[in-house]
Formats: C-alpha cells, structure tokens, sequence
C-alpha cells in the first residue's frame, strides 16, 4: 500500500486500478491542482501522476522524501525537471505513442483552419454575413499540393508528413539528425536547413519539444523568412516561438497567419493575439480526445504502477542511469 497523488481528473475506470491497492489523493476537479497545495499533498506520497500543467521541481522534489516515481500524462516532460529527479532517484515516465494521431490530425485541422479561414467562415455566417455567394467571397489559400516545412521531424511530425502526403504536399523537414533514408524516402521528406526550410514553405509546422535549444526558435528573424503568404502552426509548446515576434508579424501581414494550440505563457495570451483575424486559436486541446485521453491516463497509470513496484515503468524517460 503506498500513498499516490494524482493531480489531474482521470477517468473513473483508470482511478480503479490506483484504489485497488493504494491510497490516493486526486484532484476531482477539472480545474488544475494549484501549486501550493501539490506542495502540501507531496509531502508523504510515494508515486505521483501529474499533468502537462504542473511544475515539478527540484523544490518540490524536496519536499517529498519518500517520491520515488513520477508519471506525466503527458508525451512532453519539459514541465519536470529530470535532472533533479536523477540525482534524487526518482523514476520518471511519459505517455507517447498513444497521442500521436490526436495531434497530428489536430495538427491538420489548424493547417486547414487558417488557410481555409474556417473559424472566421463560423463567425461570420453566425453573424448574418452571409448574405449571398460570390466568386471572390471568403477566399483562402489552397492546401493540396503546398509546400509543407515540419521542424521536428519525431513520431508527431510523422504523423503530421504522412497527412501532407495526403495532401499532395511535397514535405520539407529540419531536424537535429537525419531521419533513415529508407523513411525520408517513405514519406517524400527532403532534409533542409532551417532557412531554406522557412523561405520555401507554404506551411511550418512545429513540433520540437522544448528544450534551452528550441525556446525561441521561431523569432522576429526567422519570422521574416518566411514567405508572406505562408502560414504557422504551433502545436507544440508555446516558448518554441517568440509570441511578440509573432503578433508583429501577424499584424504587419508579414506571414499570411497562425494556427496555435500553445502559447509562451499559457493559458496568458500575447496582447493583440486574440483580435488577429488571421490567427486560429486553440486551448492546448492536440489530444484531447476520449480516446487518446483514456489511453494517456491508462499508460500512466502502467508506469506508475510498474515504478512503485520497482519495475522498469514502460515508458521511463531516466531509468539508464541506474
Ligand atoms: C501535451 O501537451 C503533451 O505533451 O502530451
């Protein structure tokens, strides 16, 4: 029997195979748990579940003598810091694999509200704007057969080039290594350098995880390469790019528009964001589907489990180590 903080809300059938043998703290509010009651609840727990939203930190850690494991629901982890957690020997796991087509095709919807002007298109007919059709009406940029830059070219960036594929889109992608030839081959994926990635694309989708290389990546300078008919999608994390750099450039028409999910301080928006009519604006929803939901939960919960019991968790991002 060990003692569990849960963080977040989970679904009632997962919470049962906690319960089963433990006890359990957990948040029953769809609201996060505020930090200072994290810090509270830590103290005598063995196992924590925690969200995207929490900080767990080298303080917090501290605070928690008996922590010996740690499972993000989430596939991102930059919210921990895993550096403190080795040198305290707590274990930590994430939950990939299971969210991947959520956000891919959540990636692809925002791709296709920006250009297309769908959330506007809403808006307006909702307001009695539409009052006939014209052939000039509510023109968009067209997607099939545009150039589609993916900057993280992971398992979700993937994901996101076998869409493009379906698209007609010739994929471009800059990553840190060359992926196989064998899969650049697989999914038309032509390697380029940053620059030539931004100055040929019609589409520049992130999807980098945030690290001291990548925050920022995408600034005032790498803004003004891009083409101004081209568009931003950020379904990744908020800091990768420069929100104030972004709004400038969205509001100068120097890009055509922004599709985001994330935000560099989130749930905060950048002054001027929210009035942009060609900006699609999302709250951190890239796999929030029941199913992808449940199976995020399901997966962190095998990982925490397998921790307490002193088995490798499945998905253990600091376990080499030992
Ligand atoms: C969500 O942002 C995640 O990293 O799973």
């Amino acid at each position: 029997m060990m003692n569990i903080l849960v963080t977040g809300r989970l679904p009632e059938e997962i919470m049962s195979r906690l319960t089963a043998d433990h006890t359990v703290t957990a948040n029953t509010l769809n609201a996060p748990m505020p930090g200072e009651e994290i810090l509270q609840q830590i103290k005598d727990k063995d196992g924590l579940l925690c969200m995207v939203t929490d900080r767990i930190d080298d303080a917090l850690m501290q605070q928690a003598p008996k922590l010996r494991m740690i499972a993000n629901c989430a596939v991102g982890y930059d919210n921990i810091d895993i550096g403190a957690a080795t040198a305290r020997g707590i274990w930590v796991s994430n939950t990939p694999d299971v969210l991947t087509d959520a956000t891919a095709d959540l990636t692809f919807a925002l791709i296709l509200a920006t250009a297309r002007r769908i959330v506007e298109g809403d808006r307006r007919t909702r307001g009695g704007e539409f009052k006939y059709w014209g052939p000039l009406l509510f023109l968009g940029a067209q997607v099939t057969g545009k150039t589609l830059g993916i900057i993280g070219l992971g398992k979700i960036g993937k994901a996101v080039a076998r869409r493009g594929r379906g698209f007609s889109m010739p994929i471009l992608y800059h990553n840190r290594r060359r992926i196989p030839e064998v899969e650049e081959r697989e999914l038309d994926a032509r390697h380029v350098d940053l620059k030539t990635l931004l100055a040929e694309s019609d589409f520049v989708s992130l999807h980098v995880t945030l690290t001291e290389e990548t925050r920022h990546l995408i600034g005032a300078e790498e803004l003004a390469l891009m083409k101004p008919t081209a568009f931003l999608i950020n379904a990744s994390r908020g800091p990768v790019v420069d929100e104030a750099a972004l709004v400038e450039a969205l509001t100068n028409k120097t890009i055509a528009g922004a599709g985001l999910d994330v935000y560099e301080n989130e749930p905060v928006l950048t002054p001027g964001l929210a009035d942009l009519d060609n900006a699609v604006l999302l709250p951190h929803m890239g796999s929030a589907t029941l199913e992808t939901r449940t199976a995020m939960a399901s997966k962190a919960v095998d990982n925490l489990l397998a921790g307490l019991a002193g088995e490798t968790p499945p998905d253990c991002l600091n376990c080499v180590q030992y």
